[in-house]
């Protein structure tokens, strides 16, 4: 594991979109693995510029996202499909039949997973995996449970992730309860992973995760397991982990 300090949220980004840039411009048919979430943006906007100034090339790029809710549709402005297309996919030259998110509106939940894994198979795996953390420890929507659930499937969210999305909702109730997630199979099988983490608030569970026991009540603590995770973090998200363990941060 690598853990990469960031003095802020800009700094973060880029960083991180330094070693996407180096994937896609090492290897450009890449599988990329994406995630959604406050997070990443700042990623996106950063390889878009780039993209814009003629550095990268997306357009033998396939991509496979980790998540989406249950019951909204692509066209639905908080579903995941709506975010990755606003965020990113209509600013770049990525070919729109490369990117493949799950279908929140599928009406057999369990086929649409099934297929969701037949996708990623078919591609050849992850080559390399962004990841946010939420507050609860999950990746993707990969939530505590007492078990890794290791294939895509659908998770019923908890409360403490609702209530931090419902920042983008009117109101607390309409946040799906429901979500379609990538399991910890696909995750771990990526040749390589990319956690990005930013703000005090997530320095606890940074913590326990990179560094807590390896357990299913802290799905991101799986990530110990992988031999090519890096970590790019703010100070503010490393401040626990600064304190406790200094010498793990490069
Ligand atoms: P955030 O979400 O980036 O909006 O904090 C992270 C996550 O839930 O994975």
């Amino acid at each position: 594991m690598k853990i990469i300090s960031a003095p802020d949220y800009q700094s973060m980004s880029r960083k991180a979109a330094n070693i996407i840039s180096a994937q896609v411009i090492l290897f450009p048919d890449s599988v990329l693995g994406l995630a959604t979430g406050s997070t990443p943006l700042g990623v996106y906007q950063q390889l878009i510029d780039w993209y814009k100034k003629g550095d990268l090339d997306f357009s033998k790029v396939r991509s496979v996202n980790l998540d989406e809710y249950c019951g909204l549709a692509g066209d639905h402005e908080q579903s995941y499909r709506y975010y990755m297309n606003t965020n990113f996919f209509k600013h770049i030259n990525i070919s729109m039949e490369n990117t493949y998110v799950p279908n929140g509106m599928a009406q057999d939940v369990d086929a649409e997973c099934r297929r969701y894994d037949k996708i990623i198979n078919d591609l050849g795996g992850i080559d390399l995996q962004l990841l946010g953390i939420g507050h609860t420890g999950h990746i993707g929507f990969n939530e505590p449970d007492e078990d890794f659930d290791k294939m895509t499937h659908c998770v019923k969210l908890k409360q403490k992730t609702i209530d931090a999305n419902s920042r983008f909702f009117e109101r607390v109730d309409q946040v799906p309860k429901y979500a379609i997630t990538m399991g910890i199979k696909a995750i771990m099988q990526a040749k390589k992973l990319l956690l990005v983490a930013n703000g005090e608030n997530k320095a606890d569970i940074l913590c326990r995760s990179l560094f807590g026991p390896v357990t299913p009540k802290v799905p991101a603590s799986i990530l110990q397991l992988h031999n090519d995770l890096t970590v790019v973090a703010d100070e503010a998200a490393l401040s626990l982990i600064r304190s406790k363990y200094p010498e793990a941060i490069g």
